[in-house]
């Protein structure tokens, strides 16, 4: 058995789903979650209900933030069909600016061209344009970004077209990053029937060709970020399943586990969960930060408890190599193992709130 300490990772994308989804997931829990699962720092998705689209919005969600969060959290403000006039106020407090351009959880959705321009063009930064733009759009959302001289980062790359894509741009030189989901990295289409309403996300999961893609282009992927988007076991088991999975406790353990296999160093994970994060969304340093984890005997990952509201993983049924075994957040063990010990409202919430 090896045990190693890591930073304290970031995890770029995840759903707490607060105001309107506290059935699911709130700042407390998704946060609990976070430690749980070595991350000390996440990036807060604006498809709440109501969405993240107008400053009062942002203030709002950055006080809840404020009471609830266990670990560091930054909030993104939501591109919206009518909020293009309050994409300036936003910028300074908000870690980047949403766009859906496709379809998919909550009503958040830019489908128009030149609404897509007019807000590609509009955001003044200083923090990226994060696009959910799978398949056909993603060619348009890379010109336009290019077209505005805008940095853009690309949620969720699943198949092998859309890393070709973000491969063939890095090399032209535009100013795009990506990140890719452990489920994407591990699940494929054949897990489909195992998984049932349990394996729907968007993007959904792909070919075992899309999947191997994205580990041959690794190089070129910037994030690993977890989607974490939790929805109740009832609410997966109903006649119309919401998309969208958790994925903040199993990151590390899925991602320690290609280390022990061979598939990635040490040091490519500590860049892809941690560095690369920190430098492309311009976090603060959390010093005395860090992550002990083991990497040892496989164990089935559902046989932990977990801390998500949801209480459910895809992952339950994989053997797992790598395990959290303590997190500290600036000087205090916020996670010995098994239970979290950071209280609500001890974490910090991100940039400022000055418009
Ligand atoms: O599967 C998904 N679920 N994809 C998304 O883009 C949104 C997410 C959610 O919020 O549930
Ligand atoms: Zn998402």
């Amino acid at each position: 058995m090896t045990i190693l300490r890591l930073p304290g990772l970031i995890d770029v994308h995840v759903h707490l789903r607060e105001p309107g989804g506290e059935h699911k997931e709130d700042y407390a829990s998704g946060t609990a979650a976070a430690l749980a699962g070595g991350i000390t720092c996440v990036l807060d998705m604006p498809n709440t209900t109501p969405p993240t689209t107008t400053y009062a919005r942002l203030m709002d969600k950055r006080q809840r933030a404020c009471q609830g969060a266990r670990c560091d959290v930054g909030i993104y403000a939501g591109a919206s069909h009518d909020n293009l006039h309050e994409l300036a106020a936003m910028a300074p407090a908000a870690c980047g600016l949403k766009i859906y351009v496709n379809e998919t959880f909550g009503p958040l959705r830019i489908d128009d061209a030149t609404l897509l321009e007019q807000h590609i063009a509009a955001w003044p930064g200083p923090r990226p344009i994060v696009t959910h733009s799978e398949g056909d759009v993603l060619p348009l959302v890379l010109e336009l970004a290019a077209r505005h001289g805008q940095r853009l980062h690309i949620a969720h790359v699943a198949t092998r077209r859309e890393i070709e894509l973000i491969v063939a741009a890095k090399e032209r030189g535009q100013a795009v990053t990506c990140e890719v989901t452990p489920h994407h990295l591990f699940l494929s289409v054949e897990d489909r029937a195992r998984l049932g309403p349990f394996g729907e996300v968007r993007p959904r999961l792909a070919t075992p060709d899309d999947r191997a893609a994205l580990w041959h282009y690794l190089d070129y992927i910037d994030c690993i970020a977890t989607d974490h988007a939790p929805h109740t076991i009832a609410e997966k088991q109903s006649s119309t399943p919401p998309p969208g999975m958790p994925g903040l406790e199993s990151s590390l353990p899925l991602m320690l586990t290609a280390v022990d296999e061979g598939r990635l160093t040490l040091e490519r994970l500590i860049e892809l969960m941690a560095t690369n994060p920190a430098r492309i969304f311009d976090l603060p340093i959390q010093p005395d930060t860090w992550v002990e984890v083991e990497i040892g005997p496989r164990e089935r990952f559902g046989a932990r408890p977990l801390h998500t509201r949801c209480g459910w993983t895809p992952f339950a049924d994989l053997e797992l190599a790598g395990r959290v075994r303590r997190t500290v957040l600036r000087g205090v063990e916020v996670f010995d193992g098994e239970r979290v010990l950071a209280a609500p409202g001890s974490g910090r919430v991100l940039f400022g709130t000055a418009a």
